[in-house]
């Protein structure tokens, strides 16, 4: 396996996994990458490693270029293992090599880790002279972990940004230019829905923190690196850290006997009808980490749930509680479903939403059995009102 060149002196070494199909659960139906980088200069630096089970890639990769023995520092921009797996085994190959991580988190979880290394703790604004270049180190605490960082090179104009600005996709082009934009930025979007939505404000800090810079190339921790569009990618990190809503719907729902199913085609189409499009998913087949994605700029959802053992179905349970961990701002909400006796589904399901930050904004519908002509016609007047 060779080193992909991405800038004269500066290789990608990482590990493309194209059979991950689940990160913590988020489905990555397109597999990922975990990215590492080689800078060849008087110092010879490895900018992060990949997950541990991948470790003989990155070896074989570097020793494309040189012998890792001669390699004198490894940045470790995050802890997470997906990064930081490797550096065990690397340290094997390169016994002399400098960590150099975050302070104080960064040294905190390494040690925690992986034990006693000879380890270098930076801060924010802190440099690395690495012979014709220098790294400059960005702190971005909890986007996502307390100990994430971003290194920059200005003689080179690459910001290595670790997860942010990253994408679960398997790929064999490691340019934005080389692969279909749209399926790049639904992964973005994905990406930053289901990992870094809870993270808004601290994002917005990041993305103030780089502003400034002459940034050419993003060279992430995840997918591809960024040179063509990065205007692009960083107006879609404003736009998704900010919570700027569209005028869209999200209905999701569960059904046993088809009613709240129903229900949820009414209110679908209810919301069409008004000229905001909405977007219709069925928990039964439908996974939360792509729901997720439209919730995060739609201003509208609908979740509906029928009535079982008092409670509503698990599946939206677990669904909620997904959703209520990222923290969604600025969305109207409402709950519906059917039911046969008690109905205490739909109220659960209203205090769910209240408890994921939304605002309720139309009073919960609740159907007994199977919905008349006359309740979809009035639900659809409720929803033309909104
Ligand atoms: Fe890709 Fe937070 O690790």
């Amino acid at each position: 396996m060779q080193a992909i060149e991405i800038k004269k002196g500066i290789y990608w070494v990482g590990a493309v996994d194209w059979s991950m199909r689940s990160f913590h659960g988020y489905q990555t139906g397109r597999g990922s990458s975990y990215n590492a980088y080689l800078i060849i200069d008087d110092k010879i630096t490895l900018i992060d490693t990949v997950k541990s089970t991948f470790a003989n890639e990155l070896l074989e990769r570097i020793s494309s270029v040189i012998d890792p023995s001669r390699i004198d520092y490894i940045i470790s921009n995050h802890v997470e293992p997906d990064h930081s797996g490797s550096i065990p085994f690397m340290m094997q190959h390169c016994p002399a090599a400098t960590i150099i991580t975050s302070l104080p988190n960064g040294l905190k979880g390494l040690k925690a880790h992986y034990g006693e290394y000879a380890y270098k703790g930076v801060k924010a604004g802190d440099i690395l002279n690495i012979g014709h270049r220098t790294l400059q180190f960005v702190t971005t605490p909890m986007l996502h972990w307390p100990d994430s960082m971003v290194s920059y090179c200005p003689e080179e104009s690459i910001l290595f940004s670790n997860d942010s600005f990253g994408q679960h996709l398997a790929s064999t082009k490691r340019f934005d230019d080389e692969n279909d934009f749209a399926i790049l930025m639904q992964e973005a979007k994905k990406y930053y829905a289901n990992i870094l939505m809870l993270y808004g404000r601290q994002a917005q800090t990041a993305i103030k923190a780089v502003a400034d810079l002459d940034i050419k190339m993003i060279a992430t921790g995840h997918g591809i690196i960024w040179r063509s569009h990065i205007p692009e990618i960083f107006t879609a990190y404003q736009k998704w850290s900010t919570f700027d809503l569209d005028e869209k719907a999200v209905v999701v729902f569960d059904s046993m006997w088809h009613s709240t199913e129903i229900l949820a085609k009414n209110i679908a189409e209810a919301f069409a009808a008004r000229g905001i499009p909405a977007a219709y998913y069925d928990i039964k087949v439908d996974h939360m980490s792509d729901i997720v994605v439209d919730i995060l700029t739609s201003k509208y959802l609908a979740v509906g749930s029928p009535t079982i053992n008092n409670q509503m179905m698990p599946s939206i349970a677990g669904f909620l509680s997904y959703l209520k961990g990222l923290a969604p701002k600025g969305h109207k909400a409402f709950a519906f479903g059917s039911y046969g006796w008690g109905g205490q589904s739909i109220a659960l399901v209203e205090d769910e939403l209240k408890a994921c930050g939304c605002d309720i904004c139309l009073e919960k519908i609740r159907i007994p059995n199977i919905p008349t002509q006359e309740q979809l016609k009035e639900i659809t007047e409720k929803i033309k009102a909104l």
